[in-house]
This record gives structure tokens, C-alpha cells and sequence, in this order.
């Protein structure tokens, strides 16, 4: 069994609960703030370990006290924290979320994440057979040194470009298996694609995006489940009906459960239906790290 090494963001997400959303220029009560532990790199890898994968995260966190709770909760995930450091140049990466009728905005302040360079991902110990994911709250240039010393390695590289920005055909090229929303595949597409989009229009663009032939493109869609484009195969998984309560981190959960399943060489539709009963589960508990599900509760709610 391979093992998983998530290069990623790390954040306090402070929390804010409301009836509903303010609008620009408005103040509303709340009713709760919260803090948990989030950024998308910390909460992939505590997807990853608590089901059940040898997982690595390497990143950065700053000298000050969400630093210290930050490494106390992922230390606690059983995550080996061995690459990630701490910086005196700048804070731990902190979100500003609301969360109002199961919906969520966010306010990302990179801090320390902004410093996770080259040299901390060239020193990771990965091999043949283990799987290198990462997302794009960290430097790009940092992502793509990353994915070549993967790929030299012979790992499978899996690539969350989120939140979404341009990035180049180098670093598309390096990707094994591209994980994202339809918003982010029609952004980096070109091609507006909305909510409701066609399976046969989805795929197309996907299509449109892939680097290379074997390129993997797995577009999640919340509640209308998965579509992925495996080198000329289309997959669909179908979506799942739950009761969200807080959906922040679900894609995460998704990347997650899907490296972890893939470092299992579990086959890949086989794996995309788990990720996509794991997000389910995440997203019918508050915050992003702590509401990650372990294996038996994937399993309790997969068919036999
Ligand atoms: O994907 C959810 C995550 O995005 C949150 O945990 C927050 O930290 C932001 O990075
Ligand atoms: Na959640």
C-alpha cells in the first residue's frame, strides 16, 4: 500500500454562523463563531488518514497560538507532520468563513502558506506506488517542483486547482488525475459552464481541458454526484441525497478519500463512489478538518 503525501494549505477557519448571508454594506447578528481547523492541504491529508492511508503534509505554519493547536489536532489525526515547519516571517493561514443556510463564503489570508517553497517538497521521501496531492493555497511553482520529483518517483499526482486561478500547461501536464467543481473546470477551460450543465457537455469540456491522454479529469458536482474523463473513458457516479449542513470542505474530503483509495490501488470507479459517500458524510457536520469520516463510516453507507 502506497502512502499519501498532501503538500497543501493550513488554516484556523474562524467561523461565523448566521440565518443567513449579510449583503455588501450590511451587518447581521450572528449566532456563533466556531474555530476549526481547515485550510485545503490539512484537511485532504486528515481525509486521507482517517481512512485509513500512511499520510504525509508538508507545509508551513506560523509561531503563534493557531500554530500550536493546528499541530495538536493533525498530530492527532495520525498524520506524520515531520515536513511541515514553522515560520517566523509570517502567520498561521487563517479563513474568515460565514456559513448561513448551508451555504458558505470565505476569506482566505495565505500567511505561512505563501512560504511553502521548493526546497521543503524536493526533501520528501515518496516512491513508486504512492500518491502526491496538492491544491492551489500554496505557491503554483511550488506545486509543479512537487510533481515532477512525483512523477520522477513514479507516484500518481493529483492535482485540487482550487480556488481556482490560471495556471500553466507545464503544471496541467504534470497532473495524473485532476480533481474539480464545474465552476473551476469552465474556468480553466474557457468555456462558461453553469449549474446545470449536461453530463455530455461537461465532459466535453473536460475534453477540451485534458493535457494529455492519460490525464484523468474528475469533476465533482455536489448533490448530482461525479463525472470523470479517464484518458478516453467516461465515468458517472450518481449523486447522493443528504441533509447538508455545512458543505466547507467537502471537496476536500472528496480529494482526500480519493488519494487515499488510490495509494489502496482500489480501481478508479470503485474509488470515486467512496469519495464521493465520504464528502456526503462531511458535509452533514460543522467545519472542514473535524468533519471528515473514517472507513467504517464510509462503509456503513456504501452498498455491499
Ligand atoms: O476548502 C475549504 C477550506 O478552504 C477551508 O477549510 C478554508 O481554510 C479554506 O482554505
Ligand atoms: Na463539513
Amino acid at each position: 500500500m502506497g502512502r499519501v503525501f498532501v503538500a497543501g494549505s493550513i488554516n484556523m477557519d474562524v467561523v461565523a454562523t448566521a440565518d443567513r448571508h449579510p449583503r455588501v454594506g450590511e451587518t447581521v447578528a450572528g449566532r456563533q463563531v466556531l474555530y476549526f481547523p481547515g485550510g485545503k492541504g490539512a484537511n485532504q491529508a486528515v481525509a486521507a488518514s482517517r481512512l485509513g492511508a500512511r499520510t504525509t503534509l508538508i507545509g508551513r505554519l506560523g509561531k503563534d497560538s493557531f500554530g500550536g493547536e493546528l499541530k495538536a489536532f493533525l498530530g492527532g489525526q495520525g498524520i506524520d507532520l515531520g515536513y511541515v515547519k514553522d515560520t517566523a516571517e509570517a502567520h498561521t493561514g487563517t479563513a474568515i468563513i460565514t456559513v448561513a443556510e448551508a451555504d458558505n463564503t470565505i476569506v482566505v489570508i495565505p500567511g505561512a502558506n505563501g512560504l511553502v517553497g521548493a526546497d521543503d517538497v524536493e526533501v520528501v521521501p515518496l516512491l513508486a506506488g504512492d500518491v502526491a496531492v496538492s491544491q492551489f493555497e500554496i505557491p503554483l511553482l511550488t506545486i509543479a517542483a512537487f510533481f515532477r520529483r512525483a512523477r520522477a518517483a513514479g507516484a500518481t499526482t493529483v492535482l485540487n486547482p482550487a480556488p481556482a486561478q490560471a495556471m500553466s500547461r507545464e503544471l496541467l501536464a504534470l497532473v495524473d488525475i485532476l480533481v474539480l467543481n464545474e465552476t473551476e473546470l469552465g474556468f480553466l477551460a474557457g468555456s462558461g459552464l453553469s449549474e446545470n450543465d449536461e453530463a455530455t457537455r461537461i465532459i466535453a469540456v473536460a475534453r477540451q481541458l485534458q493535457a494529455r491522454e492519460d490525464q484523468t479529469i474528475c469533476v465533482t458536482l455536489g448533490k448530482r454526484g461525479v463525472l470523470a474523463l479517464a484518458g478516453r473513458e467516461d465515468i458517472a457516479v450518481p449523486g447522493r441525497v443528504v441533509r447538508a449542513l455545512d458543505t466547507t470542505g467537502a471537496g476536500d474530503c472528496f480529494v482526500g478519500a480519493l488519494a487515499a483509495q488510490l495509494a489502496d490501488d482500489v480501481p478508479l470507479r470503485t474509488a470515486l463512489a467512496f469519495a464521493n459517500a465520504a464528502a456526503s458524510i462531511s458535509v452533514q457536520r460543522m467545519g472542514a478538518g473535524p468533519s471528515m469520516p473514517t472507513a467504517a463510516e464510509v462503509a456503513a453507507v456504501l452498498p455491499r
